[in-house]
């Protein structure tokens, strides 16, 4: 359609979208077949079935055990060919992905075999479709501190490689302030910081990320809006807000698309983005996010156009690149 055209044709960064999140079913049983390595469905459609989570600990499991599938460095190589292709065919022209090192290092893969194969990606993402591409190096939250510090570790001689870092997985009972180490010593080393806060979890863990963290970028941030505060305060400072409707629907933060606080987030002044999260797994890319909030909440065009910017100006890139994206 006329809105699909638009929306493709819009220039977009993608800033919040975890790689092994786009792992498709019909690449899982590639993979689990080219490494025999037992998944517990039978067929494409038996995990798409799978996929009806009621929230974010729910698809967390499904998730880390879809992961399993992922041994080489060549199986890094073609889950990230795969999202880029499928990125730029919506008109992403930069992406900043996110990795989960330990989903992989805990079951016995070496780190140097998942961010070679990533990086192999990248390069080829840059040569074959003119993307560019940056690594978040997202550290899990259900562990422990000292864990993420030795994931850390494991990275530094790839840390020129590597943009910022990250924090995932369940949210509640993991508050930003359990890593507020592990973020100092990344920010030390160069990295910028980029942590998911008020996506299941209180605004609480929004200040926290705040002024704990000191992060450059929010994931999700929907529960800010709880906080009249907080909320301008986010607006005052320009933080970037990675959000993710098709995500938010699937694992029940909203029950449904016309209750989305996307408009609301703009209305605020918010510097909202919009992204895919997981979209294997959640059942859209990026132009369908877009495509959910003009359906959802009536966004116009122009609105469109300003979360797109808002993408490069929320980018980790030099000034002078994101000046040439705008
Ligand atoms: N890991 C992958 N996707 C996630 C999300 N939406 N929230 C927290 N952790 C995640
Ligand atoms: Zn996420």
């Amino acid at each position: 359609t006329d809105l699909d055209a638009f929306i493709k044709g819009l220039p977009k960064a993608e800033l919040h979208l975890h790689i092994e999140g786009s792992l498709e079913p019909e690449l899982m049983f590639e993979l689990a077949r080219r490494n025999g390595v037992a998944i517990p469905y039978a067929s494409v459609e038996d995990v798409r079935a799978a996929y009806d989570f009621s929230n974010l600990q729910d698809f967390l499991d499904i998730y880390y055990a879809g992961a399993s599938v992922l041994v080489t460095r060549a199986d890094f190589h073609d889950l990230a060919m795969a999202y880029f292709r499928r990125a730029a065919a919506d008109g992403v022209v930069h992406a900043e992905i996110m990795f989960d090192p330990q989903t992989h290092t805990d079951r016995g893969i070496a780190f140097e075999e998942v961010i070679e194969g990533l990086l192999s990606a990248a390069e080829e993402a840059r040569e074959t479709l003119g993307m560019s591409v940056q690594l978040i190096l997202s550290f899990l939250r259900h562990l422990s501190e000292e864990e993420a510090f030795a994931t850390l570790a494991m990275a530094e001689p790839w840390l020129d490689r590597i943009t910022a870092a990250g924090l995932d997985s369940s949210e509640v009972g993991h508050p930003p302030v359990k890593f507020a180490g592990v973020f100092a010593a990344a920010r030390e080393k160069g990295l910028k910081i980029t942590v998911h806060a008020g996506e299941e979890g209180p605004p609480e863990y929004v200040y926290q990320a705040l002024d704990l963290l000191e992060v450059d970028r929010i994931d999700h941030g929907n529960r800010a809006l709880e906080d009249a505060a907080l909320t301008q305060r986010l607006a005052e400072m320009g933080m970037t807000l990675t959000v993710c409707p098709l995500s938010n629907l699937k694992l029940c933060v909203i029950d449904d698309i016309a209750s989305h606080p996307i408009d609301a987030m703009l209305k605020a002044g918010l510097k909202a983005t919009l992204n895919a999260d997981d979209p294997a797994y959640f059942g859209g890319y990026i132009a369908d996010n877009y495509r959910a909030v003009v359906e959802g909440r009536g966004l116009t065009r122009a609105d469109l156009a300003t979360l797109a910017r808002n993408s490069f100006t929320g980018s980790f890139l030099p000034p002078d690149a994101v000046a040439r994206h705008l």
